[in-house]
């Protein structure tokens, strides 16, 4: 477990998410972590010093000058010993003192004492979050190379909408996760710059929704897919200017607006449709293509007989994303592929990024209770070989457009503009 015994320090601030760092203390404390808690002044009118004890199972740190406290560890001690400091929630406040480097209480001290990883969980009413002086703050502090997870967008305590909500616990665990294992960068929302991204010139192939791989003339093994991520990044590249082809297979969605699709049914035909779509600059394989097929399809329907059980024999299918991703003459500039798991997902994603040779992978939580699969929504990670870059949770359109602005990001560092025309 990734989390085991490694220790967080988390600063708990004035706002009323703070209900939701107890859930965080909890589910950090069931993967093993070892939890110090400081909680700000203001944070002690949200939640109280006896809950956090209690869930974090040590002693509260609030007091700058406690001389228990001082003797027994010191705060310079409290905020080295962590391997990470975690802000949760971040209020404008907390978010103004870092940028200016303030300490005048023992949460601003520790952070301005510390050598370790900073993460911050913004939360606030959405006008303070989009008020150009938490702006300028929190560009400081990304300047400085602090970590951000969040805010969300969504409906506000204060009865506002917009961006200002505390990340849910877990995508905070995974943020977590990646910020104590790779260097990286957790995003804020890029929503505000997504109208500026540029795919004009480029071509884009995205598969989507399941595969169908028939058994005879009746029936046919398939999966969960709905489509719905796949199609939504073929409409957001296709908002963002790129010519699109959308290789789909069987979906109850309708063919996305200008844009051409070509319909499938099984791995193989699949794999042909995205070769003689190629080239292409960006391959994005959202699909999630059956492993196997069988072996020898029936050409009359199978009758049940007298037998009580039945052997299907299976033949492994091509790996499309591969294929893409070796391609000797064509290999688009960008290879995106999804990474669907049930369990243990940084991992299996790192290893799928190596084994396909693709440049990033696109992990998601699809284990019971995620509602990924067929659900409108999702929470994804982004990972490729240097950085992994935690989304918050989110409708799957958006989903889509952020993740679009990261391709077209990491097209224009990777070599300049260029296009397949
Ligand atoms: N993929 C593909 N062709 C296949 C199987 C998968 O192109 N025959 C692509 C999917 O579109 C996705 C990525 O590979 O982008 C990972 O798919 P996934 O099913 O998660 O991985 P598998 O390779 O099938 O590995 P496993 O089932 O062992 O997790």
């Amino acid at each position: 477990m990734a989390l085991a015994r490694k220790r967080i320090l988390i600063i708990i601030g004035g706002g009323i998410a703070a209900y939701k760092t107890l859930e965080l203390i909890r589910r950090l404390r069931e993967a093993e972590a070892e939890v110090r808690v400081v909680m700000t002044e203001a944070a002690k009118q949200f939640v109280t010093e006896l809950s956090v004890a209690s869930l974090s199972g040590g002693k509260v740190f609030a007091d700058l000058f406690s001389l228990t406290d001082e003797t027994e560890i010191g705060h310079i001690q409290l905020s080295r010993d962590a391997d990470l400091l975690v802000v949760a929630p971040a209020t404008a406040d907390l978010l103004a003192k870092m940028a200016h480097g303030l300490a005048n209480d023992l949460a601003s001290t520790l952070l301005l004492a510390t050598n370790k990883k900073i993460l911050v969980a913004p939360a606030m009413n959405v006008r303070m979050w989009l008020n150009p002086a938490t702006q300028r703050n929190v560009a400081t502090l990304q300047k400085d190379g602090v970590l951000f997870v969040g805010p969300d967008d969504g409906d506000m305590a204060c009865g506002e909408y917009g961006p200002g909500r505390m990340s849910e616990p877990a995508a905070l665990l995974i943020a977590i996760e990646a910020a104590l294992r790779h260097d990286t960068a957790i995003p804020l929302p890029v929503s505000p710059h997504v109208g500026a991204v540029d795919l004009s010139g480029m071509r884009v192939i995205v598969t989507s929704g399941p595969t169908h791989e028939p058994i005879d003339p009746v029936r046919y093994i398939a999966n969960r897919s709905s489509g719905k991520q796949g199609h939504a990044l073929a409409v957001a590249a296709a908002a963002a200017g790129a010519k699109v082809v959308l290789i789909s297979g069987p979906v109850v969605l309708p063919d996305p607006k200008g844009i051409e699709t070509r319909h499938v049914q099984t791995a193989a035909e699949m794999l042909a449709a995205v070769e003689a779509a190629l080239p292409a600059d960006i391959f994005i394989s959202a699909a999630a293509v059956a492993d196997w097929r069988v072996a020898e399809i029936a050409e009359e329907k199978i009758k049940k007989g007298v037998e009580t059980t039945a052997v299907l024999k299976l033949a492994q299918n091509p790996d499309i994303l591969h294929t893409v991703a070796e391609h000797k003459t064509a290999r688009p500039r960008l290879v995106v592929g999804f990474a669907a798991e049930t369990s243990e997902m940084l991992d299996r994603a790192q290893a799928k990024l190596a084994r396909k040779h693709c440049d990033i992978i696109i992990a998601n939580d699809v284990g019971a209770g995620s509602d990924v699969m067929g659900g409108d929504e999702n929470q994804v990670t982004i990972v490729s070989e240097d950085k992994i870059q935690a989304l918050p949770r989110m409708n799957k359109d958006e989903v889509a457009r952020q993740l679009i602005a990261r391709f077209a990001e990491l097209l224009q560092t990777k070599s300049g503009r260029g296009s397949h025309g």
